[in-house]
């Protein structure tokens, strides 16, 4: 065996990969949770013609100078394979736990699963999959759809998937273990348009947001400090960071809608981490409001056309085949990390009741919300750990007599 090759000697369980815009999550097949979650994002350092990498959650954390931050992945789909299969490299070799070995060595014996949004265009995965054969050396892969993933973590075959991670928020109709590609209603306002506007009303609030690497701290004395060659993107990202920690800890969507002339609500503080603390008042509601009120969008921003989410899911349901709609209403799905928010579900039930048919009863399914971000990592998990999975791997011999097309023709 090569110096770069993960193998599990004789554990030959695959290996499971959910790429999303915000997080790359790896791990095991037949385990619940994923062994490592970095950001989707790549450092890139230029000198001359030569450019350095950096990926990982410990690595970016590190201000590189001049190095700018790009995000491979946006609204659900990979703009930049070569990037993405950066992340790839990274991530399986940290499951060796070699941490500072030379990717281009890497080999993986193990087969694996990779888990797509709904639409990934044909060639992404194309180009994905000669990754997969060519560089890993991988003996078989797999691609399946998230919402379809998602629906297996509930151990259910039938269910309207509502996907709300970064990049999308998606109503994904599932029947039988398939998506009805035909049927789906999705919109870009997910977690990076929650995180942005509570960015601007930050700093409408001239709230001074110290990352770590700006400032030295001794004891309860915070001095500023200047590093060159700090690119904006990378500020950017390590603000969106910070941005992203309060909005999970003290924003929630409001039980019923609200606006900005809505009663105030209680403050919470959040604790930076340069000691200073910052409190929200009614924006802590109004600002995750926007998943269920896009109008509150500035109509300059072109996004307030985009459906609600209650909307995506009656919608979706009621072009649906009338045989199945009954079904589909009594199995919703929250899945992906801004569904996570505490009244969510609550929230969702209401509105959809106000709206569908009485003839109809209505369930949305409340997991646990930390699982929801992980759920279509866990349902792939779950699917290539199935007895009779083995079979419908794409392995080395097809590929080799189809071309790098057949990823498309095997796996809707
Ligand atoms: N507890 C929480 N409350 C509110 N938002 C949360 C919570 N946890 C995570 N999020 C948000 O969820 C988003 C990440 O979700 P997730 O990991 O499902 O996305 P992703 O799979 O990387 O992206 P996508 O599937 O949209 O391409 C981020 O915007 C994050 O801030
Ligand atoms: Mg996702």
């Amino acid at each position: 065996m090569s110096a770069g090759q993960i193998s599990g000697g004789d554990d030959i369980s695959a290996l499971v990969i959910d790429t999303g815009s915000r997080n790359v999550r790896f791990g095991f097949s037949g385990n619940d949770t994923p062994t490592l979650t970095i950001p989707s994002v790549v450092g890139a350092q230029s000198s001359g013609t030569e450019t350095s990498n950096f990926v990982g959650d410990t690595e970016l954390l590190y201000p590189h100078k001049h190095m700018d931050i790009e995000r491979p992945v946006t609204n659900g789909v990979i703009q930049n394979v070569e990037k993405v299969c950066e992340i790839y490299s990274y991530g399986l070799n940290r499951l060796t736990g070699r941490r500072n070995a030379d990717l281009s060595e890497l080999r993986v014996s193990h087969p694996i699963l990779m888990i797509d949004p709904i639409v990934c265009p044909s060639a992404v995965r194309a180009e994905l999959v000669e990754y997969l054969f060519e560089t890993l050396d991988c003996p078989a892969v797999y691609f399946a759809h998230s919402a379809v993933t998602a629906c297996y973590a509930s151990a259910r075959y039938t269910g309207l998937v509502l996907e709300s991670g970064a990049g999308y928020t998606a109503a994904v109709p599932i029947h039988e273990g398939y998506a009805l590609h035909n049927h789906v209603v999705s919109s870009p306002i997910a977690g990076d348009v929650i995180t942005g506007i509570l960015d601007s009303k930050l700093n409408d609030k001239h709230v001074d947001l110290l990352s770590p690497y700006q400032y030295f701290k001794r004891g309860s004395s915070v001095t500023h400090r200047h590093l060159p060659g700090i690119t904006d993107s990378y500020h950017a990202f390590r603000r969106a960071m910070l941005v992203e920690d309060i909005k999970e800890s003290i924003c929630d969507v409001p039980d019923v809608p609200m606006d900005d002339s809505t009663d105030p609500t209680p403050p919470e503080s959040y604790s930076l981490p340069d000691g200073s603390t910052v409190t929200l008042g009614t924006e802590r509601l109004t600002v995750p409001e926007v998943l269920f009120n896009p109008t509150m969008l500035d109509t300059t921003a072109g996004r307030n056309n985009n459906p609600a989410v209650q909307g995506m899911v009656v919608s979706s349901i009621a072009s649906c085949d009338e045989s199945i709609q009954r079904d589909l209403f009594q199995n919703i799905l929250p899945v992906g990390g801004s569904t996570a928010f505490p009244q969510f579900v609550r929230r969702l039930t209401s509105e959809i009741d106000t709206m569908k048919l009485p003839v109809f009863k209505t369930k949305v399914h409340s997991y646990n919300p930390a699982e929801r971000g992980q759920a279509a990592w866990t349902g792939g998990s779950i699917l290539s750990s199935l007895g009779t999975f083995h079979q419908l791997w794409l392995d080395r011999a097809e590929f080799l007599e189809h071309g790098k097309g057949v990823a498309n023709t095997k796996f809707l």
